[in-house]
């Protein structure tokens, strides 16, 4: 089993599939922007070979590159689990003639249009939303949907350019904060409590789902520094508030036509109990919430991901054990981390429930918050109780200060 994997050494986690197909039984071959000796060790390890692209963005050229440096030499698989290479997959995977996920359904999950116009035409409930791209197709949009609205990049990610707008005034303020996006989608906004809803899935048919609450919404927690996000993978994926949003992932990855693989939908569910679509990836979802789904059913979701794409299974016996909080922390003050305060009584309160402290260390340069939701770092925890769970969560969040100069 041949499987050429795109962006081994970004984002952080992907080092991990890397070693999942290894362990799977795969040869892995890695291409990626990254110079050889600047990937990870786990991916260094893992990987039968690797070539070095200048720009994995330019498609064609990476594609010619690509086929000159395989010589001939047959691929069985195409993979990436980063969002930026979806499409790019899947034009390779044409190319070398390989099953998999078309080119045009890899742009349903990367164009956030045509995937609602998808959505829309198999019945499914999304925001009212229009396509524009340009400043009178803005005002156009808004004038139809109304306000509160949402103005976003049709392809962004990370909430980078997406702004809420409920009057004419903060319009003009997208408009002027999206100039050098080509092509926003305008919403209709949702108020709600937003969750995620995460699959393996093999062939079509979804052989596992997590569910993962965001504390507060995404938005809001990249719009204030103060505001140390979590997101809490849950246990009791039976809940019956969070069913709709079930049923709305299967009935979305069916109308999708979503092959093998991870998958990351985002969904809204309204006070009146409304479910409301968000958006979908055709890739695990990122901020290490995949590590979230080992903490939470002590399995090894890395692997059982390449055991998917390549042999079509899932061996793990899943049990859900734990609720599992990610509190991500931003540094006060700007520079580099001078101090971490109340580490030590966390730890003394908490013990074993902590799985997982990944801070930047005193002396780190911080990170920029507006471009990683990992910011200055994170910790996670976990606990069979939700309520102790969120309680746990919140105290990181309160107590735990990391302060920078
Ligand atoms: N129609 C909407 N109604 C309410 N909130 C919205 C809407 N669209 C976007 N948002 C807010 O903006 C955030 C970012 O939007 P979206 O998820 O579409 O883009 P993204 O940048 O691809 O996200 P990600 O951070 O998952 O990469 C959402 O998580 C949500 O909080
Ligand atoms: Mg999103």
């Amino acid at each position: 089993m041949d499987v050429l994997f795109l962006s081994p050494g970004y984002p952080s986690e992907m080092p991990e599939f890397v070693r999942g197909l290894a362990e799977v039984g795969a040869r892995v071959y890695g291409v990626g922007p990254e110079s050889p000796g600047a990937l990870a060790h786990t991916a260094k390890r893992h990987l039968a070979a690797y070539l070095q692209v200048p720009n994995l963005w330019d498609e064609q050229d990476t594609i010619s590159r690509i086929i000159r440096w395989l010589g001939g030499r047959t691929m069985d698989r195409v993979e990436t689990c980063a969002e930026y290479s979806v499409v790019l997959a899947a034009r390779l995977r044409e190319a070398l003639g390989l099953p998999g996920l078309s080119v045009e359904a890899a742009i349903c999950f990367r164009d956030k249009e045509k995937m609602k116009q998808k959505l829309d035409d198999a019945g499914l409930r999304t925001p009212r939303h229009q396509r524009a791209t340009s400043v009178e197709e803005i005002r156009a949009a808004a004038d139809r949907i109304g306000y509160p609205l949402i103005v976003k990049p049709i392809s962004g990610a990370g909430s980078a350019n997406t702004f809420r707008c409920d009057d004419l005034a903060e319009l003009d303020r997208a408009i002027a904060g999206t100039a050098k996006v080509a092509e926003v989608s305008v919403e209709e906004f949702i108020e709600g409590e937003e969750f995620t809803f995460d699959t393996l899935t093999s062939n079509g048919k979804i052989l596992y789902h997590n569910i993962a609450w965001y504390r507060p919404r995404p938005l809001q927690a990249r719009s204030h520094e103060w505001i140390s996000p979590q997101v809490i993978a849950l246990r009791d994926v039976n809940a019956a508030q969070l069913q709709g949003g079930v049923e709305l992932g299967r009935r979305v990855i069916e109308a999708l036509g979503f092959q093998s693989g991870f998958t990351h939908m985002e969904w809204y569910l309204r006070a009146n109990g409304e479910v409301v679509f968000g958006e979908i990836g055709g890739r695990p979802p990122g901020a290490r919430q995949v590590d979230q789904m080992n903490y939470a059913c002590d399995f090894d979701s890395f692997r059982e991901w390449a055991r998917i794409v390549c042999w079509g299974a899932l061996e793990a016996k899943i049990e859900r054990r734990y609720n599992v909080a990610t509190i991500f922390k931003r540094a006060q003050g700007p520079g580099r981390i001078v101090a971490i305060d109340g580490l030590e009584r966390l730890r003394r309160d908490f013990g074993p429930a902590i799985v997982w402290e990944n801070l930047l260390p005193v002396g780190a340069q911080r990170r920029n918050w507006l471009q990683t939701l990992i910011s200055d770092g994170f910790l996670v925890l976990r606990h069979p109780d939700l309520q102790t769970t969120l309680r746990m969560a919140d105290r990181v969040g309160e107590e735990l200060r990391l302060y920078a100069r």
